[in-house]
C-alpha cells in the first residue's frame, strides 16, 4: 500500500525530508532540504547516544538499546521539527532506517516513521542504513560517482564501490568481527572500558607498537575481505601470558593491536583500490577513497589509509565525525535521493536484521549470527 504522493514544498523543486535512525545505539532525527539548484541544507541534525546505559555491560545490550530508542524517537522527531521551524505538513516524506541492525532498535525508528507518515499523509521511505553510510560523504562534499568506500564501524567492515544512488558493488567485508569490535573486545580484555576504541587509542599513545608480534589477518590472500577474530584472540593470549602486566605492557599491547588493525585495513583497502582502478580506468585525477564509521576517528588508521591511498593514486576523503558515526542526516539524504526518483515504500515495509546493500550479496542465504552473510553483511 503506497501512501499519498509528496505534497508541494514551500518552493517549487524543493524537497524536505525527515530522517530517523535507531539501528544500533544512537537514536537520531534529522531534516534535510534539497534546493532546486541541488544544494543540500541540513535544517536539523539531532543524535542521542546511549553510552552510559551500555557502559556497565561493556558492550551494546540489544534489549536496553531497543527500549531507549522507543522512549526517545517521538521526542527526537518533534525536536527536529521544532529546530527546523517546520510542521509535519511541510515535509515531503518521512524516511527511516529499516535495517540492517539490531531488530528491536530498527523497529523503533521505522514504526515512528510509519506513524508520522500515516498521520500526515506523507510517503514513507524505508532506508538501508548502509546506503546512508555510502552516501554520507555527499553531505559535506560535492562528490561524484563512482567512489570507493571503506565502512569501518562497530557493526560493519566493508569495502564498497558506490556507482550511483542505489547501485553499490561490494568488494569485500569481514568474515567474522568488525574492526570496531576488534578494538572494543581488545579494550575489554585490557580493562580499558566502553566504548573501547577511543580508550585503546589513548592507552596506545604511551606504547611501543613493535613490542608484540601479532598476526596480519588474511596476509597475501586474494580478495578484499577482512578478518579480525584471530587478531583479537592472539592479543588475549599475549595478555593472559604476561606475568603481572604493567601499565607499559598494557600500552605496548594496545599500540601493537592498533597497528595490526590499521595495517590490515590498509592492505585490504589497497587491493580494493587496485580493483577500482581496473574497473574505472578513465577517472581524471586522484580517485576518491572515502572512509566512514566510528573507527575512521582513529589516527593510526587514518595515517595508514592516507599512505595507502597515496601509493595507489587515490585521495582519502573523511566526512566530519558527526556524519562518520551513526546519524540521521545520512538517512534523510538517502530518503531525499530516493524520493527524487519517486521511489517510496508502503506502510508494510519490513524491519530487517540483515539487508546487504548490493544485489549480489542480497541473494546469498542469510546466516544469523555474524560474518559476511549475517547482520554485519
Ligand atoms: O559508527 P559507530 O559510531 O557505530 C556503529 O558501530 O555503527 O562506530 C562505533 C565503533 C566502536 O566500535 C568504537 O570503539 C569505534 O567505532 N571507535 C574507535 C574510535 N572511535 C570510535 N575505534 C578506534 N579508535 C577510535 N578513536
Ligand atoms: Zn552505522
Amino acid at each position: 500500500m503506497d501512501l499519498a504522493p509528496a505534497s508541494a514544498s514551500a518552493q517549487p523543486g524543493e524537497l524536505t525530508v525527515l530522517g530517523l535512525e535507531s539501528s544500533c545505539d544512537e537514536s537520531a532525527a534529522a531534516i534535510l532540504r534539497r534546493h532546486p539548484d541541488g544544494r543540500i541544507e541540513v535544517l536539523a541534525d539531532l543524535v542521542l547516544g546511549q553510552t552510559e546505559a551500555h557502559a556497565p555491560f561493556g558492550g551494546v545490550v540489544p534489549e536496553i538499546a531497543a527500549r531507549a530508542h522507543a522512549e526517545a524517537m517521538d521526542g527526537l522527531a518533534a525536536a527536529a521539527l521544532a529546530e527546523a521551524g517546520l510542521s509535519l505538513d511541510a515535509l515531503d516524506a518521512v524516511a527511516a532506517t529499516s535495517g540492517p541492525g539490531l531488530i528491536g532498535g530498527v523497529m523503533a525508528a521505522l514504526m515512528t516513521a510509519k506513524g508520522l507518515a500515516l498521520g500526515a499523509g506523507k510517503p514513507l521511505i524505508a532506508v538501508n542504513h548502509l546506503e546512508g553510510h555510502a552516501l554520507s560523504p555527499r553531505l559535506s562534499e560535492n562528490l561524484d560517482f563512482p567512489y570507493l568506500l571503506l565502512l569501518v564501524s562497530g557493526g560493519h567492515t566493508q569495502l564498497l564501490i558506490a556507482e550511483a544512488v542505489g547501485v553499490y558493488h561490494r568488494l569485500g567485508s569481514t568474515l567474522d568481527d568488525a574492526a570496531g569490535e576488534a578494538f572494543d573486545k581488545t579494550a575489554k580484555v585490557l580493562g580499558l572500558g566502553f566504548p573501547g576504541g577511543p580508550a585503546l587509542e589513548r592507552c596506545a599513545e604511551a606504547g611501543d607498537a613493535n613490542r608484540f608480534d601479532l598476526p596480519t589477518p588474511l596476509k597475501g590472500k586474494p580478495g578484499c575481505d577482512f578478518s579480525f577474530a584471530g587478531l583479537k584472540t592472539a592479543a588475549r593470549q599475549i595478555w593472559d601470558g604476561l606475568d603481572a602486566p604493567s601499565a607499559q605492557d598494557k600500552a605496548d599491547l594496545a599500540a601493537s593491536v592498533q597497528a595490526a588493525i590499521a595495517a590490515s585495513l590498509a592492505s585490504r583497502t589497497r587491493r580494493a583500490m587496485a580493483q577500482f582502478a581496473e574497473e574505472y580506468p578513465d577517472v581524471d585525477g586522484p580517485r576518491p577513497l572515502v572512509v566512514a564509521g566510528g573507527v575512521a576517528a582513529n589516527r593510526t588508521v587514518r595515517t595508514a589509509l592516507e599512505a595507502a591511498a597515496a601509493q595507489e593514486g587515490f585521495r582519502l576523503v573523511a566526512p566530519p565525525m558527526k556524519w562518520c558515526t551513526d546519524n540521521a542526516a545520512m538517512i534523510a539524504l538517502a530518503g531525499l535521493e530516493r524520493l527524487a526518483r519517486g521511489d517510496t515504500d508502503g506502510l508494510d515495509a519490513p524491519a530487517r536484521a540483515r539487508w546487504p546493500l548490493d544485489a549480489a550479496s542480497a541473494k546469498l542465504a542469510p546466516v544469523i549470527g555474524s560474518g559476511r552473510k549475517g547482520p554485519k553483511a
